[in-house]
């Protein structure tokens, strides 16, 4: 292989461990959004976020640009936020509209922060990260089970000290189910053996036990809709209500490269009486033995050997992963090439500009 090569994969591997760019994530629960702004990191980039007094949520990097302090530490103005340490303010889309501290500064009027574009969705806060080819979001279409009023979900949202990249092979591994969570309420029954298949769908993968379904964790699909989600769904037991089988909507969402946060949708397909007796039943009995399973996941997770992912031996039930880890990758090799290309075109332009100049 060619040190060119060589150098390109790696560069690729590490935008992934990274969190790859040109979708919207899920960055905070809306109830952790007010109107004294907070600082959070996600994909390794510093994010101030805050509420303006009609309800609406900003975001933008959380640095100030005189001299770096954190926005975060700062004063909430409605559309705009205040520097604490010498009271620069700069608006939502990061440019700088007073220095009260000096008349006529030469930093007012420009943009020289970074500012996301923001949706607020089924209880949290989306944000689009965008590469400079990019800087505009696509639109979110979230799957059904979050869009559709025909049914009802609760966000389960949980820190996890592991890189975002095992959170989702773990959801890409339904086999676990049988094992990891073998004495849990949803996922105690079915065969403890399986082959697995993977075939596309119109916005990704299915990956699917071939002869078992509605036993256990038996199907996961991955989906991109402007953002990159996993769906899956477990049977329910009669005695936990109406509303048929559990469904997940999950977001996997890099923190930094050791820390990552996991969304969670959780989903039933009911309305009326029955809406009521599944939030009644989750609130009351469910959401703690939900909670149970995903502390199983979580500690095995955060307990994975050193760069587990480079010293595994992998066989048939982990084609999901595989194929789940090639498509990141192949994903962050176009991004950095498109990037490359662009980069280049402008250097040349710019050196045609100046011989034009000077000639
Ligand atoms: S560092 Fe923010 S105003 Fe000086
Ligand atoms: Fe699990």
């Amino acid at each position: 292989m060619s040190e060119v090569t060589t150098t390109t994969q790696s560069a690729a591997q590490a935008l992934v461990n990274r969190g790859l760019k040109n979708y919207w994530y899920p960055v905070a629960a809306s109830w952790q959004v007010n109107s004294a702004p907070i600082g959070v990191t996600r994909l390794s980039e510093n994010i101030v976020l805050w509420r303006d007094g009609k309800n609406q949520v900003h975001a933008l990097e959380d640095r100030c640009p005189h001299r770096g302090a954190r926005l975060s530490l700062g004063w909430n103005l409605g559309e705009r936020i205040a520097c604490w340490y010498h009271g620069i303010e700069i608006n939502s889309k990061g440019t700088v509209e007073k220095v009260p501290a000096v008349n006529a500064c030469p930093l007012e009027g420009k943009t020289c922060i970074k500012s996301y574009p923001v949706e607020e969705r089924n209880g949290a806060i989306f944000l689009w990260f965008g590469d400079e080819l990019h800087p505009e979001p696509t639109p979110l279409n979230l799957p059904e089970e979050m869009a559709s009023d025909e049914w009802s979900s609760f966000l389960c949202l949980s820190n996890w000290k592991c890189n975002y990249r095992y959170a989702i092979d773990n959801v890409m591994d339904p086999m676990h189910g049988a094992y990891l969570h073998a004495t849990s309420h949803s996922m105690a029954e079915g065969d403890k053996q399986a082959d697995m298949r993977v075939r596309k769908t119109d916005t990704g993968i299915m990956f699917e036990k071939v002869n078992q379904r509605d036993m256990n964790f038996d199907w996961v699909e991955l989906g991109e809709t402007g953002t990159m989600w996993l769906r899956l769904s477990i049977p329910y037991k009669k005695k936990f209500g109406p509303g048929g089988s559990f469904y997940i909507i999950g977001f996997a969402v890099p923190v930094d490269e050791e820390n990552c946060q996991v969304y969670f949708w959780r989903c039933r397909k009911v309305q009326g009486w029955q809406r009521d007796a599944w939030r009644f039943l989750y609130k009351n009995r469910l959401e703690g033995l939900h909670w149970d399973v995903l502390e199983q996941d979580r500690a095995v997770l955060e307990n994975m050997i050193p760069d587990a992912r480079n010293n595994e031996f992998l066989y048939q039930h982990d084609i999901g992963v595989t194929r789940t880890r090639r498509m990141l990758e192949q994903k962050a090799s176009a991004q950095l090439e498109a990037l490359a290309a662009h980069r280049e075109l402008s250097a040349q332009q710019k050196s045609e500009e100046t011989q034009q100049n000077n000639a």
